[in-house]
């Protein structure tokens, strides 16, 4: 692998032994996947971030480390609300741990947005490169925004993030960029919600694995979109696909899918997830909410009263942005929690069942939270919330 003359004196210790070990373990990656050079990237977004996730080990090792991030960096969502962790319920020993998690990223120069939606926060823009590492994040940057990332891990992540580079393979390279299967969507989707594209991409992903699919037959919104990515995903692998006219590389580039395999999905494939299962808690914001989301709830609410505990999440920086509608929210009895989620913290386990509008929620919280899950749409949980 070719290195330049900084990259030299890193591997030689000259800017410490955390930057030299960082970088050693971003030229062996490298090597693995037969990168031929690293290369510069704008932004790092650090998954590895809730103590339910890394244990003691992983707070251990962080706390070892000694550099600071040369690119923004953002952290991924932890197990808690930062400032609100008494009122969800959370543990006092589990805060102690996660604070000092959140300490050691603090002390890499790691920003503590906590969100798996970065780019709500910061400008990603099309051809930038990136070392994203939260699934659901990096499926968006590099489908939705045409920038390019691999999904790293959290190590390779926190690695970029102090060097400033990342090892060129993968999805950095345009070659691996094409589309390698066609999915046909054999439904009207016009009318389709947000859950009804996350549905779509928890089918998908099932089979699709870790390949570039190219949908045909749907319009998602960008809304939509980060639903059917972040469901993708979580069932399978997937890291970019396209959307015939409406992901950005489908609109500049001339893929040719002449003789790629097409798949056709029915309707009963989706509708058949839509369970009506009973439930004791409802949760939204997987991935977290945008600014239109977060309206969609304050609207829908509106003049109600919950009646189950109903969580809705998203970043700071977007709640601190649409406080009207957090506000509307919460006049409910609702609660809208930054930095944390439905899957990541520890407080969701208390229900034995839980519905959300996301594919990805779908899939994870059985495994992640315990409990049963349940899809729906936005409408639909307000409903059962409140009835
Ligand atoms: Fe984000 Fe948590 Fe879902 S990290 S994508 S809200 S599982």
């Amino acid at each position: 692998m070719q290195l330049d003359p900084e990259d030299e004196q890193i591997l030689a210790g000259e800017q410490g032994e955390t930057r030299q070990k960082m970088l050693e373990l971003l030229v062996a990656l490298g090597k693995v996947f037969g990168a031929e050079r690293l290369i510069p990237i704008r932004s790092a977004q650090v998954s590895g971030a809730s103590y339910k996730t890394i244990g003691k080990y992983g707070l251990d090792w962080l706390t070892s480390l000694d550099a600071k991030a040369v690119v923004p960096a953002v952290l991924n969502p932890i197990g808690m609300p930062r400032g609100r962790w008494r009122e969800m319920g959370i543990d006092p020993d589990f805060a102690k741990k996660q604070q000092a998690v959140v300490a050691a990223y603090e002390r890499l120069g790691i920003r503590l947005e906590c969100t798996c939606t970065p780019y709500y926060l910061h400008e990603t823009r099309y051809g930038d490169h990136l070392a994203w590492s939260e699934s659901s994040a990096v499926s968006y940057a590099n489908s939705v925004i045409g920038a390019r990332t691999n999904r790293e891990g959290g190590p390779s992540a926190l690695a970029a993030a102090l060097v400033g580079k990342t090892p060129c393979y993968g999805l950095h390279l345009a070659k691996n960029r094409k589309p390698q299967l066609v999915i046909e969507v054999h439904a009207d989707s016009s009318r389709w919600t947000i859950a009804d594209f996350g549905a779509l991409g928890y089918h998908v992903g099932k089979f699709v694995g870790n390949r570039v699919p190219f949908f045909r037959g749907i319009r998602p919104d960008p809304d939509q979109l980060k639903a059917l990515g972040a469901a993708m995903a979580a069932t399978g692998a997937v890291a970019l696909y396209h959307v015939e006219g409406i992901t950005p590389e489908s609109q500049r580039i001339s893929y040719d899918i002449s003789g790629l395999n097409v798949i056709p999905v029915e309707m009963t494939e989706i509708s058949c997830l839509f369970k009506e299962i009973p439930v004791d808690a409802v949760a939204v914001g997987c991935p977290h909410c945008s600014p239109a989301e977060l309206a969609e709830i304050a609207r829908l609410l509106s003049g109600k009263v919950v009646t189950k505990p109903l969580y809705v999440f998203a970043a700071q920086g977007v709640i601190d942005k649409n406080k009207s509608s957090a506000a509307a929210i919460e006049k409910s009895g609702a609660k809208v929690y930054a930095d944390t989620c439905m899957v990541v913290s520890p407080a969701m386990e208390q229900y034995p069942s839980i519905m959300v509008n996301s594919g990805k929620a779908l899939a994870y919280v059985p495994n992640m939270c315990g409990g049963k899950a349940r899809i729906g749409t936005i409408a639909d949980c307000i409903r059962v919330a409140t009835e």
